[in-house]
């Protein structure tokens, strides 16, 4: 075998060697590169008479055509298997069920909170909030109950413990929403003193409520939303007009019956009990309660900081679970804090 032969035979056996490009191109250095093995033959050419120069020129060209063509076929063979080896590992198996997401749905109590709040909005209220953890001065003293109300036991209120499991008597989880009211007058007077006329005031505030009561149509958490209009000639007409009007929007029936009965609230004189009556359906010609008003106290507007011979106003507070019991015909409250989708998913 001539030497052109051995080094062609060793390049092929070196380039079948290289498992990878970088040793390839290694192997490539030691036959073509500027020092390789056929490189200083070509270079030994000029050594030679003309008529052998030819010959061997030949010979070693047609050498350099078959190296060259072992290495492409080498590269070309690297890079399959790379391919391979990438498309095995990242292998999707499209045959698998793809991982769906269940569309979800507002809760039925949230989609009338947000229905209340845009009717309010569109007749000018702002939505206000405020703590559920409140202090016993907010829940009641500023809403004009005196010390020896019966909502102030621990029969009917929640009241929390201290680190040593001591009941605290003036922290509690709020019973109703009407602590709003006078965090709100507080805060209204503080962001207008600088003003020689205080500008109205006209909120909504929805929120979670909770006494110790559980039965079909008592929940221990239960939502309100609370309404307060203040300013100097508000009035009862005022409140019946925003309240019925609100009705027959929310219900969407100009034929609802809307009936102010007298009641009592310390926070509101004269107060009042809001029924409605439906024209049709299964409650026809039934009065069901649903929300409590009135007039705001003198006294609640004082711990409000608002000077009650000049401004007056009107409050109430509505229950939106009774509200969306009678929009849906829903007969049990405790539906909906149970979190059954059977139930919840029927609401999108
Ligand atoms: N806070 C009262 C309740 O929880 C409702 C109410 C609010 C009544 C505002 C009058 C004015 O029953």
């Amino acid at each position: 075998m001539s030497n052109l032969d051995q080094i062609v035979s060793a390049a092929v056996a070196d380039f079948g060697q290289a498992a990878e490009p970088a040793h390839l191109e290694e192997a490539k250095a030691r036959y073509l590169g500027k020092t390789g093995a056929l490189t200083e033959l070509l270079k030994g050419l000029g050594k030679l008479p003309p008529d052998e120069k030819k010959v061997a020129g030949a010979a070693i060209n047609a050498a350099k055509d078959k190296i060259e063509a072992a290495l492409t076929s080498r590269r070309d063979a690297l890079r399959e298997a790379a391919l391979q080896a990438q498309l095995a590992a990242e292998a999707l198996d499209v045959t698998l069920p793809g991982r769906s997401r269940d569309v979800g749905s507002l809760h039925p109590v949230t989609r009338t909170l947000e229905r209340i709040q845009h009717l309010f909005h569109s007749m000018g209220f702002e939505v206000a909030d405020g703590p559920e953890i409140e202090t016993d001065w907010h829940n009641f003293t500023a809403l004009n109950q005196p010390e020896n109300h019966p909502a102030r036991s621990m029969h009917d209120t929640f009241y929390l413990q201290d680190a040593d499991g001591k009941v605290m008597s003036d922290i509690l989880l709020r019973t109703h929403t009407s602590p709003i009211q006078s965090r709100y007058m507080q805060a209204h007077v503080a962001r207008h003193k600088h003003l020689a006329d205080m500008p109205e005031i006209r909120i909504i505030a929805p929120g979670r409520v909770y006494r110790v009561d559980s039965d079909a149509t008592h929940s221990p958490m239960f939502h309100q939303v609370e309404g307060l209009w203040v300013g100097e000639t508000v009035s009862f007409s005022d409140l019946k007009g925003v309240v019925i009007d609100f009705l027959r929007r929310f219900f969407e029936s100009d034929d609802l019956k809307v009936r102010f009965r007298p009641s009592f609230f310390p926070f509101t004189e004269p107060s009042a009990e809001i029924d409605v009556a439906f024209m049709s359906g299964p409650n026809e010609g039934r009065w069901l309660e649903i929300a409590g008003c009135g007039m705001v106290h003198p006294n609640v507007l004082r711990h409000g900081g608002i000077d009650a011979d000049r401004y007056q106003g009107f409050a109430f507070g509505f229950g939106p679970d009774r509200l969306t019991m009678l929009r849906y015909g829903i007969n049990d409250l405790r539906l909906f804090f149970d979190g059954d989708l059977r139930f919840l998913s029927q609401f999108q």
